[in-house]
């Protein structure tokens, strides 16, 4: 059995999906913390801070992998530090000592861009570069990282893990995220109304289509074990690209569209962040390679949401 925790997120409403269809129904175990009841699989709420409740599925269902994607994301990390350093790193560590006691073969770890900090290249930023995150979730993934190396090393336990840029979907609402106007932008597009953006024109930020993160993920999970030669994580890149040129792609097929700039505490985040990120690892060892760009992600988005506001009717 496979188990996702976070399932409900992002992330994790799409990447369940694609594991069903790729292992089947009954092979995969979706969970968070509530049930919103729109997952129509196997579901169980687990709160992932608790050991004791996270061991208990994970044997009833004689899970072998683990994707982890609970995780309090870095703006809204930056409301309650304590809490969301706690949630981050304890739902990891219980999530690698579980495995390792009840020899689970594999778990995922969403590591992300927010890892680095000023002192790592702004372009093309290596994969080894310096990491000196400033918000609490930035810190809380590279402590993550290092621990899923730890694991890997000291017990032989197969964690892998992709630091994703930000996310761009319709199948779903990031929450809490710095990245989050890249998918709130097409949603008010395409309900035509103006959009307010939290971060200034010109800050460019990598991101990565849906389908190409799910597939990145589902990729690296499948390649053979001697191929993953890095064990804390990998740096994978989609596109990079401002709120202007999202606006300007937007504007070409509804040219009445508006963005206002009202950057706020999210302004200080990105500032640290990467502009574009260096994947030539991914590519050399696992075969990365991204399929979406700007113009291709922008077709979709309008096209998807366009179709699901018109089904909400
Ligand atoms: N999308 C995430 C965020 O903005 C970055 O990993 O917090």
């Amino acid at each position: 059995m496979i188990l996702v925790t976070g399932a409900n997120g992002q992330l994790g409403t799409v990447l369940t999906i694609a594991l069903k269809e790729r292992y089947g129904n009954d092979k995969v175990l979706a969970s968070d913390v509530i049930n919103k009841g729109n997952n129509t699989g196997l579901f169980e709420i687990i709160d992932a801070t608790d050991f004791n409740a996270l061991q208990h599925i994970v044997k009833k269902y004689k899970v072998s992998q683990i994707y982890h994607l609970a995780a309090i994301l870095s703006a809204k990390g930056e409301q309650n530090p304590i809490l969301s350093w706690e949630i981050n790193t304890k739902t990891l560590l219980n999530v690698l000592e579980v495995s390792r006691l009840n020899k689970v073969e594999k778990v995922f770890y969403p590591s992300s861009i927010a890892v680095f900090g000023q002192n790592a290249p702004k372009e093309n930023t290596p994969n080894n570069s310096i990491l000196d995150p400033e918000t609490v979730y930035g810190i809380s993934k590279v402590d993550g990282e290092n621990w899923a190396q730890y694991y890997y090393k000291k017990y032989n336990l197969d964690v892998r893990s992709l630091r994703y840029p930000g996310v761009v979907g319709y199948q779903s609402l990031p929450g809490g995220g710095t990245t989050d106007y890249a998918v709130d932008i097409y949603h008010k597009a395409v309900i035509g109304n103006a959009f307010s953006c939290f971060l200034k024109a010109d800050t460019k930020l990598p991101m990565i289509f849906i389908d190409d993160a799910v597939r990145a993920t589902i990729e690296l999970m499948g390649a053979p074990e001697h191929q993953i030669k890095i064990r804390t994580s990998y740096n994978i890149s989609g596109v990079s690209f401002t709120p202007k040129e999202v606006a300007e792609e937007i504007q070409k097929q509804l040219p009445d569209f508006r963005i206002i700039y009202k950057p706020d505490f999210r302004q200080d985040i990105a500032d640290n962040w990467p502009e574009s990120v260096d994947d030539t690892k991914a590519q050399e060892h696992w075969n990365w390679k991204p399929k979406y760009n700007l113009s291709t992600i922008t077709d979709i988005m309008l096209e998807k949401l366009k179709e699901q506001y018109k089904r909400a009717i």
